[in-house]
């Protein structure tokens, strides 16, 4: 997810460089030490794939927490891939794919590839961004062009994050309240299609992120930050009894008495919990307001980091961003995705 007002000009990547150190998860040691991880999807994995100024990510107050500036990360801080990378083992996150390519460096490209753009879905919604389509693409023109062994894919994990944007799309095109259903039928299946595809090209440890609680986000619930809308998480409850579904057909197909291939990272309730505990306090974090996101526009017509023609700030952004769950009206703060990543690791230790 991200909303992004496109135009074009560039900011130079520095993100290979990015250390995993204090601040992300305390090291847990994983079953399974992938040599790699490959990630698709979205803005919930994206690490600094879109290189546009005009991308919030792009701007201030965007990645204060870390690195310190903005990194094309959505969040303070770290995201989902950084915890993950940090959780399976690897010295840094993998570079983002639009970084990789100005060298083509396999030492650069150890830890991985991630592939993943904000604001994409399975379908079009972000032009000129490629959807997971395109993004397994290229992974599969890498694999062709021998910068991975077999023994590098075989040997690594996939993430895949399809968070919600073909909806958000939907919705922002008209789409028609009747047509709802049978479209999350298609986004699901185009998942499963996708899934599948990761796996055939030799990835045995794929993790799919799955829809969080979509109607409590702070975009629906703007701007009184109370009470989530139940229309938007009956949705996102139906889209995850599909996936489960998918996946369960899935690793009945793939595993050969062995274990599973595939594994869904369950956001609806993992979410859900944190906001009713108001924090997740095995981890100490706590989150008093946990509908209220840390950065918004001063009006609907404005978003974090946005601001007027003469360069006034057009956002509220909290003192502490460690005390808030939401960073803006879509996005975890850092603090929220460990606070997230941390009940999720149950889900992760059967890998
Ligand atoms: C993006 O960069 C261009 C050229 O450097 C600049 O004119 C523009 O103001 C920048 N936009 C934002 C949103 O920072
Ligand atoms: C993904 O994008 C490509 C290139 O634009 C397009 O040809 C393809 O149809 C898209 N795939 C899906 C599933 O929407
Ligand atoms: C909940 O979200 C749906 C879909 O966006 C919208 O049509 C509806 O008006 C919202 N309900 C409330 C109570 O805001
Ligand atoms: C938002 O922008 C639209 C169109 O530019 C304008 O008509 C509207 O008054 C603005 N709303 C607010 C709350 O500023």
């Amino acid at each position: 997810m991200a909303s992004n007002n496109l135009l074009f000009s560039f900011l130079s990547l520095l993100l290979f460089s990015l250390h995993l150190g204090q601040g992300s998860s305390s090291p847990v040691h994983a079953h399974f030490y992938p040599l790699k991880l490959f990630v698709f999807g979205d803005s919930y994995v994206d690490t600094g794939n879109i290189n546009v100024n005009t991308s919030s990510a792009r701007n201030f107050p965007y990645g204060i927490t870390f690195p310190g500036f903005p990194s094309g990360r959505f969040s303070d801080g770290r995201v989902l891939t950084d915890f993950l990378a940090n959780y399976v083992g690897l010295k840094r996150s993998p570079i983002p794919f639009t970084a990789w390519k100005k060298t083509g460096s396999k030492l650069r490209a150890k830890c991985g590839i991630n592939f993943a753009f904000g604001g994409t879905g399975v379908f079009d919604t972000l032009y000129p961004f490629p959807n997971m389509t395109t993004q397994i693409n290229f992974f599969q023109n890498l694999i062709a062009n021998s910068i991975f062994t077999s023994y590098d894919i075989h040997s690594s994990i996939a993430l895949v994050s399809p968070s919600g944007n073909d909806y958000s799309f939907y919705l922002a095109t008209n789409g028609s309240p009747e047509g709802v259903k049978p479209f999350v039928i298609s986004v699901v299946n185009q998942i499963s299609v996708n899934l599948k595809r990761i796996y055939k090209l030799g990835v045995k440890k794929i993790v799919v992120v799955g829809l969080g609680p979509v109607g409590c986000y702070p975009s629906p619930t703007a701007p009184s930050f109370k009470k989530c809308n139940e229309t938007m998480n009956s949705l996102a409850v139906f889209h995850n009894t599909l996936l489960k579904q998918a996946v369960e057909k899935l690793n009945s197909e793939t595993k050969l008495g062995g274990s599973p291939n595939f594994f869904i990272l369950n956001m609806y309730d993992t979410v859900l919990s944190i906001i009713k505990n108001k924090g997740n306090p095995k981890v100490g974090a706590t989150f008093q307001t946990p509908l209220k996101p840390c950065c918004f526009g001063v009006s609907s017509n404005f978003s974090c980091g946005s601001v007027d023609e003469h360069g006034n700030k057009m956002y509220t952004l909290c003192k502490r961003p460690d005390l808030a769950l939401f960073w803006d009206t879509v996005h975890p703060t850092q603090k929220g995705w460990f606070a997230t990543f941390n009940s999720l690791i149950s889900t992760l230790k059967r890998i």
